[in-house]
């Protein structure tokens, strides 16, 4: 059976942990060679050992434009190229909007918004030059509906929705094709960022029940990254999410 990335250099950032990790590790097992990117370079380095040689390490701080181009210039130094570029990257905490400091919705949108600019700004051109890419933005479904709390949080996602259709646009002409995945609710880590209250309020309100694994989430970004599967989507958003959002 042939596998559906045999042969791509995929950059996944947030790779270290929860869905960029799962995604990581499915891009592999389809025959990727993925570089993993994170500020957590020990976590990425534990799922690297888990791999073998077709799997690298990069330390990046999303926010820093500096550390970004850094990381791009060290990815594309030992993997020549990259086809696939994964924006997984991000952090979740709640605060009431009242409560909201400028500087805590800056972080926000610095890491969650921002980040995804500056990490696609840097690879796009090396796609663009080669006329052949797949950048995949992990948004949430939280974009589309707000969530208590977490104005800051579902501002920054719906500004990557945003950005991930005009990248789309912009992009297109050079066969580089831009879409987004909003998941539901995914146990991981970045959970632990929610009162239980939250947590036992959101899981009552899901159709399905139940929150989703970050494994429950890969398969979208495989079918977005794989040719011919995602050769027709542009500016899309895919939803693992449980039935949050229809
Ligand atoms: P996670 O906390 O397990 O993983 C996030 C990764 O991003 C971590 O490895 C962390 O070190 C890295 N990171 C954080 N700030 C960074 C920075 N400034 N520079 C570089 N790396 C940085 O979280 P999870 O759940 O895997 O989240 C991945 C993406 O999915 C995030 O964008 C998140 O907003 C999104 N998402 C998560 C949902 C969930 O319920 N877990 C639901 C919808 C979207």
């Amino acid at each position: 059976m042939t596998l559906k990335l045999e042969g791509k250099v995929a950059l996944v950032v947030g790779g270290g942990s929860g869905i960029g990790r799962a995604i990581a590790s499915l891009f592999h097992a389809e025959g990727a060679v993925v570089a993993l990117a994170d500020r957590n370079a020990d976590a990425c380095a534990q799922l690297a050992d888990e791999l073998d040689a077709r799997a690298s390490v990069h330390r990046v701080d999303v926010s820093d434009e500096a550390s970004v181009a850094a990381m791009v210039a060290e990815v594309i130094g030992r993997h020549q190229r990259i086809d696939v570029l994964v924006n997984s990257a991000g952090i979740l905490d709640e605060t009431p909007f009242l409560e909201m400091s400028a500087d805590t919705f800056d972080r926000m949108i610095g890491i969650n918004l921002r980040g995804v600019f500056l990490v696609s700004r840097a690879v796009a051109p090396h796609m663009v030059e080669r006329r052949n890419g797949r950048i995949i933005n992990v948004a949430s479904q939280l974009a589309l509906k707000g969530g208590t709390g977490l104005s800051h949080y579902c501002a920054a996602k719906a500004g990557v929705l945003g950005l991930t259709k005009s990248m789309a646009r912009d992009l297109a002409p050079y066969n580089v094709l831009t879409n987004a995945i909003a998941p539901g609710p995914i146990l991981t880590p970045m959970l632990e960022g929610l009162s239980p209250e939250w947590i036992a309020d959101k899981e009552a309100e899901l159709p399905l029940g139940r929150f989703g694994r970050a494994e429950e989430v890969a398969p979208s970004a495989l079918m977005l990254a794989a040719s011919p599967d995602g050769d027709l989507y542009l500016g899309q958003t895919l939803g693992p999410n449980s039935g949050d959002v229809m």
